[in-house]
């Protein structure tokens, strides 16, 4: 069918199989565009389909040769209507791995179970035996926890008073006010239970006992900080809360990991439009604003450029990784950059409908949005009927 881009909020409920394909090659070619990294050769990405993940599995094949084994949730195409982006994406990649002699295998289920995790070990034991890196990369609303059953949701509200500030629609280009009121205790507990470190703990541990952690082996996790503006409602709301329990459950993680000589880490990564990142208020004004400074002075990156960076330059270096205060990877240097920072929030503040589309790059964003999608790319013919119902071969 001629699939075209189909909006509903902030998520597109359609996606091109051509353009995730040609979002995965453009990335591959990044990669390989940059030369060899002395990384991991066995490498399990959890979140894989998409975003930071799919740039971590994407750097780590096509970086370091590395065999991949990628865990995600994404929807298989039915008659009529398309997959999610992630799974055309993984299609793609595993297509491309095979290509270049890579080995890559792939689970679509729900990471946050205890079946998910252990047919991962399953795989990892039948075809790799152990791996050496696990990437920590999930984006999700919701959890079900796998000993209580009890299903979490994660909320995106400022702790304590009610926050107000401006947000963009970044469809329509309209800046507004936004006016997000406090959450209580089991929005807090919710959202650490989701988005926190206790999954993480839980794979690393699973993995780890079933022996499938080769000696040395490393473990990422992504986290965010950002700038003043968001931190009511990101570093400072619900969402910080988790990233803070994710930031300190990689300390536990490595003392568990201390017997096979392993580490955990998290790196703070820059803010990118990703589905995830679209749905959280007052984010897109901010990114529309930063996008525009940062790629005037040249320092703009995506998520394979943050992942090629974080895998050569901190990750895989002859010497050590170097952390800040808190022990974590910072790959958001460029981002945070004290004159970029201030540009942002003198530009925040006279922030208008009337100004944005001249000092913000609100068409960046929107077409890395629609890029998300596999909508956008050069070399894509969007006119032509496209098979929607490609699948993954062998995915479990
Ligand atoms: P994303 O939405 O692009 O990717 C999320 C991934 O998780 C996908 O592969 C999806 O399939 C998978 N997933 C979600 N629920 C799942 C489940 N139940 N079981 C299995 N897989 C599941 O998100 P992203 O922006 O790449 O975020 C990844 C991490 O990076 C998050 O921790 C996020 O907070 C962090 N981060 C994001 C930004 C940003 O600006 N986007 C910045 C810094 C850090
Ligand atoms: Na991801």
């Amino acid at each position: 069918m001629i699939i075209e881009p189909r909006m509903r909020g902030f998520i597109c409920l359609t996606s091109h199989p051509k353009g995730c394909e040609k979002n995965v090659l453009n990335q591959i070619d990044y990669v390989k565009s940059k030369g060899k990294i002395a990384g991991a050769k066995k490498v399990l990405v959890i979140g894989a389909s998409t975003g930071f993940g799919l740039a971590s599995r994407i750097t780590s094949a096509f970086g370091s040769d590395a065999a991949t084994i990628g865990v995600f949730f994404e929807k298989a195409p039915a008659e009529g209507k398309t997959a999610s982006p992630g799974y055309y994406n993984s299609l793609a990649f595993e297509a491309a791995a095979k290509d270049a002699g890579l080995y890559a295998k792939s689970i679509n289920g729900d990471a946050f179970s205890n079946e998910v995790k252990a047919q991962t070990i399953d795989l990892i034991k039948a075809d790799l035996g152990q791996v050496d890196l696990v990437i920590y990369s999930l984006a999700s609303p919701v959890r079900q926890h796998p000993v209580t059953g009890v299903l979490h949701r994660s909320v995106l509200k400022p702790i304590g008073d009610t926050f107000s500030d401006k947000t963009v629609d970044f469809h329509t280009g309209n800046v507004s006010e936004v006016t997000i009121t406090p959450c209580n205790d089991e929005d807090i507990a919710n959202t650490v239970a989701v988005m926190g470190g206790e999954d993480w703990q839980m794979w690393m541990d699973a993995l780890l006992s079933a022996g499938v952690l080769a000696e040395g082996a490393m473990t990422v996790a992504y986290s965010y900080i950002g700038p003043k503006v968001t931190e009511p409602v990101y570093r400072k709301g619900t969402i910080g809360m988790a990233k803070d329990h994710l930031e300190s459950t990689a300390f536990k993680i490595t003392e568990d990991l201390a017997k096979i000589g392993g580490k955990a880490f998290v790196s703070v990564n820059k803010a990118l439009v990703t589905q995830a990142s679209s749905a959280i208020p007052v984010i897109p004004l901010y990114i529309s604003l930063l996008y525009k400074i940062m790629k005037a002075k040249g320092t703009h990156e995506g998520c394979i450029e943050q992942i090629q960076r974080l895998f050569s330059a901190r990750l895989y270096t002859n010497g050590s990784i170097p952390v800040d205060e808190k022990g974590r990877i910072r790959i958001d240097d460029w981002e945070m950059d004290e004159a970029v920072q201030k540009e942002v929030a003198e530009l925040w503040k006279g922030a208008t409908t009337e100004n944005l589309p001249s000092i913000g790059d609100l068409n960046g964003y929107k077409s890395d949005f629609l890029n998300l999608f596999g909508f956008g790319f050069d070399g894509v013919d969007y006119a032509a009927e496209a098979n929607e119902m490609v699948e993954i071969p062998g995915l479990i």
